[in-house]
Order: structure tokens, then C-alpha cells, then sequence
């Protein structure tokens, strides 16, 4: 048990820190405040893996098992001023820390921030010695006040060098009047992995405002859709709305992975022939998109590339140039509201939602007219068929009629 003085207007002027008892391999963390109540609670786990050069000009790869002798100087609970924050030392040469920032409503689980010492040569034996290096993530959970975070998968982050993993996550900062509260947010990821899988949940009998977990198979959520444009220069010169949801069947159990746009980068270039878009994430390292241009009149998706890392760590290799999704005439857009499926390879399929894209003669960095994908067109087929059967008819009278005239006129003229 320890000491610390902290800068609080308000109540606190104390706060006692003091680590629970580490087991075996979960670090479990229980912060309290001067009173002895518990105003911070943690328990996960993670392994991280880093490359480093070495001075025989080879890179080296090491994996760091967290210890079970750890400390956690600089953890604090936060106040009203300043955000929370636990941060870690493993040996004398990493440390790890994350902060939590809270509004009126929720917190936030961020910058979580991996340095390690090259000079360290116990840890790093053979490196060149760079000194601290630093991986900071640029990941956030939001989770509503007074509810505890949750998340058993494996969280893959891959910042090279540094690969981080966390998972058996249960996690509250600003834990109100002591009590580690019953309210769960569960990760998507553990939802993704409920919903193919149904697991028991442990759960005991939650007070009436929480979320009811529906028992059955609830339908695995759409992913938000996201904006992607490209320039050249200071024009538009690619645009893309798309959801985006990745389904990988390299095991028994498929992996659905819906990209989230606020934590997603892209890249892209433009040329005459061709135009890419490049996504990129802590969890895949690249997805690429390539169209090309065919007879100079249509444009098409010709390719896709995806390098990512799977929930067990191991990654994922797979392209495939020779796709034609996505046919459209140049100067137009192609657009899909539907669901629709892009068999990429025998394991792995992309699901889009509220499909838009336009990757050739984007004019003013907006849209063209749009050539509306199969599946979307349905529900105007049907007025257009009708439509087009009624102005047919009315073409027939018209002409009938005409002809009719004709005759008789010409009918009188002889007589
Ligand atoms: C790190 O964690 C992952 C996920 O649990 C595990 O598969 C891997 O074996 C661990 N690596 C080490 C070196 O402990
Ligand atoms: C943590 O704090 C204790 C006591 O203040 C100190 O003895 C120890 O060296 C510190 N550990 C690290 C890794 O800074
Ligand atoms: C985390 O919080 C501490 C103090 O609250 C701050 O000094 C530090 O800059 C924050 N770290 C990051 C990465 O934002
Ligand atoms: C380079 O150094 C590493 C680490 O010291 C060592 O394992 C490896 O065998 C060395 N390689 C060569 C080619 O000397
Ligand atoms: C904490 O205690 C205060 C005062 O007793 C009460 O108003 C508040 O609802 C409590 N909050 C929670 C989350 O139990
Ligand atoms: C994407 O762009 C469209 C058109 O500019 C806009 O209406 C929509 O709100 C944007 N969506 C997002 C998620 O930013
Ligand atoms: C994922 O792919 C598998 C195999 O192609 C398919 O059976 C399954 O329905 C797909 N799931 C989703 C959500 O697209
Ligand atoms: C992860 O899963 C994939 C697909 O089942 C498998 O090929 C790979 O060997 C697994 N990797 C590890 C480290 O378990
Ligand atoms: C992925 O595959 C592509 C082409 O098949 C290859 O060029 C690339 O080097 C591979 N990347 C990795 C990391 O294996």
C-alpha cells in the first residue's frame, strides 16, 4: 500500500492506491480513494510482440508476456479535473499506461500508450540502442458512466514494430459510491462472437434499466457507413460511401468484422487507367480496392487486397485481380443500397451496405448520375414496366386512330 498526493479542489486530497492481488496471469488493478472505497477497478490481459533492429543490421522479433510482478506508479483515479489513469511498469524497460477522460454521460478508454527502452540489452538483447521508442494507439472505447466495459476477445492492435493483444477485459473507471457497477457495455467483438456462438451469460439479475439481452440469435448490426474521398492535386478525384462488413471463414466459425470509419484511414491515388482506395486500421493493415477502366467506356472493380490480423493473432493474406464488381459506365456512379455480397476468395467475403462510388471523372468532388445495381431495382421496375405498357398503349390508339382518319378522308376523296 502506498501514498500519493494529488492536486483536488474538492474532496480528496488523499488518495490511497493499492494493487489487488495479481493472479496468475490476469493483472487486476483496484484503485481507492482516501475513504478506502473503490473509485477505479480493472482486470485484463495482454502479451505484446516487438521488432527491433538489431546491431548486426537484422531485425529481431520478442514477445513480452506481461509478469506477474508489475507495478503501477502514476495510476490515479482522476477527479473532477483531471482524467484517470493506470499506468504500468514491466521490468525496467516497458511501461504502458492509458487514460480516461469523462464527460457528463460517459468516459472514454484512450490513448493508450506502449514505450520501451532499446538501451534495455536484458530485454532487447542486440538492439541498437535508440533509446525510448513509443506506440501510442489511436483506438477509443465510450463508455456510459457508471458501466463497467467488457471484453473477453482478443484485441489486436498492430502498430508496427509493436503488435499489442488484450482480452478478459472488465474495466470501470469513475466507479460511483464504491461499487463496481453490474451495467455492461460488451465490446462489439464479444457481441459479433454471442451472436454466432451463443454463450451463456453470466450476468446476474441486472437492475431494469439495462440493455435486455435478447437471448435468441440477434442479427449481427449493420456497419456504420463511411465517406472516402480521394484527391489528385486539390481535385476530387475518387469518391466512396460504403459500409463495410468483413466476413473471413478460414475457421469453423465465421469472423464478421464491421469497419468502423471513425477508427479507419485511407489512402488512395488516381490515375487514367486505373484508381485505388486503400483502408487501413489497428486491425487490418490493409484493405485495398483497384478499379480499372475497360473498352475506355465502363469502369469496374477489378481487385481487392486485404492484409489482417484474425482474433487469434495470426494474420491474413488474400488478393484477387480478377473480380469485376461494381460495372458501370464512365462519367457515371455505381450505386447499391442493398446489401450486397463481393466473394473476394473461397474464405473471404466483403458484405456492403449503402453502397456509392465513383472512382473515374469525379466533376466538382461530387457524385454523377448513378447506375443503380440489380438489386436495388425492384422496387421501380415494377412502375416502369406498367408505365412503359401504358404510353405503349397510348402510342397504339394514337396511331389507330390516325390511320383510322386517314382512311375515311381519303375514303370521301374518292368517292
Ligand atoms: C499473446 O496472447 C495471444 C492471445 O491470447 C496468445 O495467442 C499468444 O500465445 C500470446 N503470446 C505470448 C508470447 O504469450
Ligand atoms: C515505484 O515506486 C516505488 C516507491 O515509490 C519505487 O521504489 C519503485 O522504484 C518505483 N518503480 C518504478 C518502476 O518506477
Ligand atoms: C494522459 O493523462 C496525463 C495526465 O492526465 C497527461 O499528462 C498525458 O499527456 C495523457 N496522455 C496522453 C497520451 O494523452
Ligand atoms: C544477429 O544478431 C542476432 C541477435 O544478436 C543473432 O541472433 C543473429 O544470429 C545475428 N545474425 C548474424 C548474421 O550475425
Ligand atoms: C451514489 O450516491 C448518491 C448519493 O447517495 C446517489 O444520489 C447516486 O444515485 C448514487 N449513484 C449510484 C450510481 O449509485
Ligand atoms: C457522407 O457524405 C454525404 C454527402 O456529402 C453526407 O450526406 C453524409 O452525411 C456523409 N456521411 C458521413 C458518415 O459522414
Ligand atoms: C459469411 O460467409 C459464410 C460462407 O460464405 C456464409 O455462410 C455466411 O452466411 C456469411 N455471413 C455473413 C454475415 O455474411
Ligand atoms: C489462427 O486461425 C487460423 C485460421 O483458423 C489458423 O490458420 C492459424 O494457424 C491460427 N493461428 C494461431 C496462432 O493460432
Ligand atoms: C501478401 O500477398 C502479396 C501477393 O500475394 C505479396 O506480394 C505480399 O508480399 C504478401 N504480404 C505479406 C505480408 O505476406
Amino acid at each position: 500500500m502506498r501514498l500519493l498526493s494529488l492536486h483536488s479542489g474538492m474532496k480528496l486530497a488523499l488518495i490511497f492506491l493499492f494493487l489487488g492481488a495479481i493472479q496468475s496471469n490476469a493483472l487486476k488493478l483496484n484503485l481507492t480513494d482516501s475513504k478506502g472505497t473503490t473509485c477505479l477497478y480493472a482486470e485484463w490481459e495482454m502479451n505484446f510482440t516487438v521488432t527491433y533492429e538489431t546491431t548486426n543490421q537484422t531485425n529481431k522479433t520478442i514477445n513480452i508476456a506481461v509478469p506477474d510482478k508489475v507495478t503501477h506508479n502514476g495510476s490515479s483515479c482522476g477527479d473532477d479535473q483531471n482524467g484517470a489513469k493506470i499506468m504500468i511498469q514491466i521490468g525496467s524497460a516497458v511501461s504502458w499506461t492509458v487514460n480516461f477522460t469523462k464527460n457528463a454521460s460517459y468516459y472514454l478508454i484512450e490513448n493508450i500508450v506502449f514505450s520501451y527502452n532499446t538501451n534495455d540489452s536484458t530485454t532487447f538483447p542486440g538492439a541498437v540502442a535508440k533509446g525510448v521508442l513509443i506506440v501510442k494507439d489511436t483506438e477509443k472505447f465510450q463508455v456510459p458512466l457508471d458501466v463497467i466495459f467488457k471484453c473477453n476477445s482478443v484485441l489486436t492492435f498492430n502498430l508496427a514494430p509493436v503488435v499489442q493483444r488484450y482480452w478478459g477485459i472488465h474495466l470501470q473507471a469513475f466507479v460511483q459510491n464504491g461499487t463496481v457497477s453490474k451495467n455492461e457495455k460488451v465490446c462489439e467483438k464479444d457481441q459479433i462472437l454471442t451472436t454466432l456462438a451463443p454463450v451463456i451469460h453470466t450476468t446476474t439479475t441486472l437492475p431494469s434499466t439495462t440493455t435486455k439481452l435478447t437471448p435468441t440469435s440477434t442479427p449481427i448490426p449493420s456497419p456504420p457507413v463511411g465517406n472516402y474521398s480521394i484527391t489528385n492535386g486539390n481535385t476530387t478525384c475518387l469518391l466512396a460511401t460504403m459500409g463495410l462488413q468483413l466476413n473471413i471463414t478460414e475457421e469453423k466459425v465465421p469472423f464478421i468484422f464491421n469497419i468502423d470509419p471513425a477508427t479507419t484511414n485511407f489512402t488512395g491515388s488516381c490515375h487514367p487507367q486505373t484508381a485505388q482506395l486503400r483502408l487501413n486500421n489497428s486491425q487490418i493493415k490493409y484493405l485495398e480496392f483497384i478499379f480499372a477502366v475497360k473498352n475506355e467506356k465502363r469502369f469496374y472493380l477489378k481487385e481487392v487486397n486485404v492484409n489482417m490480423y484474425l482474433a487469434n493473432g495470426s494474420a491474413i493474406n488474400i488478393s484477387n485481380n480478377n473480380l469485376s464488381f461494381w460495372d458501370a459506365p464512365l462519367g457515371s456512379s455505381y450505386m447499391c443500397n442493398k446489401e450486397q455480397v463481393l466473394a473476394v476468395s473461397r474464405t473471404f467475403q466483403i458484405n456492403t451496405f449503402n453502397l456509392k462510388v465513383q472512382p473515374f471523372n469525379v466533376t466538382k468532388g461530387e457524385y454523377s448520375t448513378a447506375q443503380e445495381c440489380s438489386l436495388d431495382d425492384d422496387t421501380i421496375l415494377i412502375p416502369i414496366i406498367v408505365g412503359a405498357g401504358l404510353s405503349g398503349l397510348i402510342i397504339v390508339i394514337v396511331i389507330a386512330y390516325l390511320i383510322g382518319r386517314r382512311k375515311t378522308y381519303a375514303g370521301y376523296q374518292t368517292l
